[in-house]
């Protein structure tokens, strides 16, 4: 996450991120599954202009600044602005703690596709505990940052300190950073159709058992020996089931690239790790010539 002081605004550029393995352990008493997760943070930012304004209220303007894919249907996912967007909900959850009735614009400058499995609503809100907690000088600390980030979403606490790499655990929300030996390099490729995280989880049933090691991963993510394995994710058979398009993704990735492949989260983004950044953009302008799915070259952040 950067935070940039400009005049009297104040502009936050957040991370989308890549989950390399996700196994998921079962569920939960709560209704959550157990996860073990490593998160990686990729140079496409969402950004948020913060500004002060006079009044006790927030108010959100959202911008798509992403390129919208050629489809026909109207499967493209849309972004709520009101009291359901996670960026309104964390303002409100800090106006409940601490009291705070100063008034806030938000603007919201979207680039991290939705229903995408890339964190894009998670990494906006963490942004929104950070910005707001600069803007209206509330004093608060990390930790209380982070149990208000665990009451928004399970990614959210990832995004909070935004490590470039980490191993999540519990429903996601426990963070522990895992250091990487050099920058990876991946394109990114996602469908027009989004997929609901709540309904890919409600898809998931654990007769796909053994669970693979988040530790042997690890492992092998620190030796630089992954290129011979694919990406190990427990929700990619669920979301395959629930849309098509996941598939198709993944079918056309592994027959241009030569590195592992896999989806990212719930789903519906899918990526190919890559040797070079160069590699990574020349996969990407070969994989947009069909303009029915966003295509990105990504790098972890240096
Ligand atoms: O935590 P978040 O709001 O991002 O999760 C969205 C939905 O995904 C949850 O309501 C839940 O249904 C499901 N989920 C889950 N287990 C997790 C994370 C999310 O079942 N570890």
């Amino acid at each position: 996450m950067v935070v940039l002081h400009q005049g009297p605004s104040l502009v936050i550029h957040t991370p989308a991120k890549l989950n390399l393995f996700l196994e998921v352990l079962g569920k939960r008493p709560d209704g959550y599954h157990s996860l073990e997760t490593v998160m990686v943070s990729v140079g496409l930012y969402d950004s948020l202009v913060f500004h002060e304004i006079e009044s006790n209220q927030t108010r959100l303007n959202c911008h798509r600044c992403e390129s919208r894919p050629v489809v026909e249907n109207n499967a493209f996912p849309t972004l709520p602005a009101g009291p359901d967007n996670l960026v309104v909900r964390a303002a409100g959850l800090l106006r409940q703690l601490t009291g705070c009735e100063r008034g806030v614009r938000i603007d919201l400058l979207k680039r991290i596709p939705m229903q995408a499995g890339m964190g894009g609503g998670s990494s906006d809100a963490a942004a929104t505990l950070v910005g707001l907690n600069q803007l209206w000088g509330l004093g608060l600390e990390s930790q209380t940052l982070h149990r208000l980030a665990a009451q928004l979403g399970s990614d959210v606490n990832f995004f909070l300190d935004s490590p470039i790499a980490a191993v999540c655990r519990g429903r996601g929300e426990v963070v522990e950073t895992v250091r990487l030996r050099s920058r990876l390099h991946s394109v990114v490729v996602c469908p027009a159709s989004g997929l609901s995280t709540s309904e890919v989880f409600q898809k998931w049933s654990d007769e796909t058992r053994p669970t693979e090691s988040v530790a042997e991963f690890i492992n092998q993510l620190q030796c630089g020996s992954l290129s011979h394995r694919d990406v190990h994710n427990a929700l990619e058979r669920p979301a395959q089931e629930l849309n098509k398009n996941v598939d198709q993704t993944l079918f056309n990735l592994r027959r241009i690239a030569s590195g592992p492949v896999g989806m990212s989260g719930s789903g519906t983004s899918c990526f190919a790790l890559c040797q070079t950044s160069r590699e990574a953009r020349g996969l990407a302008s070969r994989l947009r010539a069909d303009r029915s799915q966003r295509v990105f070259a990504v790098s972890t952040r240096t």
